[in-house]
């Protein structure tokens, strides 16, 4: 496995590659959620690059930039054994020189679900991927459901600033509990940790309601609510019932939904969903 920390050494090796290249943008700390991405570019691309960067400007002051957790060496050996040809961990100052000034921002799509919450936030994750894409340049690129409303914000910056990549989303990889796999699970005390299954219980249990034939959005979204209620050691920051494509909420499901959710656990922030086909 080839490493690369500067943009001179990523680009030294990129252009010894032919063939088709596959990028798996991370922040490390890495869980088989991830490395289910690698797999997947593993089975699609001839070379294979991972990027660890843990990106300040999608964090805002309040929150966990500085205790994020970090582990290169254990990412590192999961990559090596998921076949990964190059890990490219450039720093803070290589990514964001002195001087840096220049954003990628998209309009509407970053504007409900996370966006309401965390209002800078997709800025920082279209400038990065937008330059790892320059930098690395790949055929291909990999992104989980897990954060649906990213992978809907790149999609889209993938067209409108016309990036030669197709880009692939994967499915959410779960705990035996259900539990969507996160870096920031690290977080949570045991108690914590059981509680944190309120999310994918009640999305399951309105995904049930769907199946059963309930279309009308606020009977599922009261549904989630009253369940993510029931668990004392969580707080319901906002449930979603939207379309999939425009992310705006929807009263009656007429071709599918995005059913989202954001939950505190503690001080810990998780998100999950579902989509309901
Ligand atoms: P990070 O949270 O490290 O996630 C990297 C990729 O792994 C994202 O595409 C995310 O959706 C995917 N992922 C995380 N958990 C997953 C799970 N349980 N199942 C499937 N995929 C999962 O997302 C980011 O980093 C950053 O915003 C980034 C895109 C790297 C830009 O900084």
């Amino acid at each position: 496995m080839n490493t690369a920390t500067t943009i001179e050494e990523l680009r030294n090796e990129r252009n010894q590659i032919k063939g088709i290249v596959g990028l798996v943008p991370t922040m490390g700390y890495l869980h088989p959620g991830h490395i289910s991405l690698v797999e997947k570019a593993r089975s699609e691309c001839d070379y294979v690059i991972v990027s660890i960067f843990v990106n300040p400007t999608q964090f805002a002051p309040s929150e966990d930039l500085s205790s994020y957790p970090r582990d290169l060496q254990q990412d590192f050996k999961y990559l090596e054994e998921a076949g990964t040809d190059l890990v490219w961990t450039p720093t803070d100052q290589i990514m964001y020189p002195h001087g840096y000034q220049t954003w990628i921002t998209v309009d509407q799509l970053t504007q409900p679900l996370e966006g309401q919450f965390r209002p800078e936030h997709f800025r920082g994750v279209t400038t990065i991927v937008a330059k790892l894409f320059n930098v690395v340049q790949p055929q291909c690129a990999y992104f989980g459901q897990k954060d649906a409303q990213q992978a809907a914000v790149i999609q889209r910056m993938i067209i409108d600033l016309d990036f030669p990549i197709n880009m692939v989303v994967c499915p959410i990889i779960r705990e035996a509990d259900n539990l969507a796999m996160s870096s920031r699970n690290a977080y949570l005390s045991d108690a914590q940790r059981k509680a944190a299954t309120i999310l994918s219980k009640s999305l399951f249990a309105a995904h049930r309601l769907y199946e059963e034939g309930e279309r009308n959005a606020t009977v599922l979204k009261e549904s989630i609510s009253q369940i993510v209620q029931s668990e004392p050691l969580a707080n319901l920051q906002y449930v979603s019932c939207a379309d999939p494509l425009s992310l705006q909420e929807v009263d009656k499901i007429t071709s599918g939904a995005l059913l989202s959710m954001a939950v505190y656990i503690g001080k810990t922030r998780l998100i999950d969903n579902i989509l309901l086909k």
